[in-house]
């Protein structure tokens, strides 16, 4: 099997592998990044955002059908006020301009997560980037902005239960399938694959439920530096692994 075109520099052919239908990224490493170049910090972010532009219009054009980014988690409001901020500005100027760009891609936009803890404007941003691409017939691109796979778990119970108490499901119906209907990627498969950068080998409430049978691939290279062709490489190597799901 060919996996590269005629000469390397081609890069990967993608029709010649098996591809994930879902990808998760945990986008990990900007501050370190920033922290190498004796930059500020939200230096970092503003290069790990670009990089995030890159790689989301890497995945769609290679025919990726879900890719979910871990933007913000609901651990990092404990970050100092003055990173935050920097991330909420950031956030805001990428929903108006950034996201304006997949258009041309048919993105699909949503974003899994607690939205009602951003502040008006910024939930607006979201609503209206959810709005104005659910008719597209492109890439699932779902942001994790204040996401978090417990706060996910907790307030799928909670609304089973009042669905329970409403009559409008019965306790002996709930099934894995329900249940995964309650939560934020609901009607999405499961990631095949996560991919976490930065070295870190922990999954950070990232997408818990739902990754029961993920590949995951840990990479060293920082977001910021994160290339096409890392992408590729991880890539090859989901594609090498044998998922026995349990079976033999
Ligand atoms: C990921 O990069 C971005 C967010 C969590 C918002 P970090 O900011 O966690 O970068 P490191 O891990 O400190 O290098
Ligand atoms: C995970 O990274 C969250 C995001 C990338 C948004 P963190 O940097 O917050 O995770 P820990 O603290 O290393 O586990
Ligand atoms: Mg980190």
């Amino acid at each position: 099997m060919a996996l590269f075109g005629k000469n390397k520099k081609e890069g990967l052919d993608h029709s010649q592998i098996l591809l994930p239908s879902h990808i998760g990224i945990i986008m990990d490493g900007n501050g370190r990044w920033a922290k190498k170049r004796g930059l500020p910090r939200k230096a970092g972010h503003s290069a790990g955002a670009k990089t995030f532009r890159k790689i989301t219009r890497y995945c769609s054009d290679i025919g990726i059908k879900y890719l979910t980014v871990y933007a913000f988690s609901t651990e990092n409001w404990k970050r100092p006020d003055d990173e935050v901020k920097s991330l909420m500005k950031l956030f805001k100027s990428y929903l108006e301009e950034a996201l304006e760009d997949f258009k041309d891609d048919s993105i699909v936009v949503k974003f899994i997560g607690d939205k009602s803890k951003f502040d008006d404007d910024l939930r607006s941003l979201m609503i209206e980037n959810e709005e104005s691409s659910k008719d597209r017939n492109g890439m699932v691109l779902n942001i994790a902005m204040n996401y978090g796979s417990r706060d996910e778990i907790i307030r799928a119970v909670k609304n089973i239960c009042t669905d329970v108490m409403d009559s409008k499901l019965l306790k002996d119906d709930i099934d894995e399938k329900i249940f995964s209907d309650y939560l934020y990627t609901s009607g999405q498969p499961d990631p095949d694959l996560i991919i976490r950068p930065s070295g870190e080998y922990r999954i950070s409430n990232f997408l818990l439920w739902q990754s029961a049978y993920t590949e995951f691939v840990i990479m060293n290279k920082l977001w910021p530096d994160f290339e096409k062709s890392d992408l590729d490489e991880a890539l090859k190597i989901y594609s090498s692994r044998n998922r026995r799901y349990g079976g033999v």
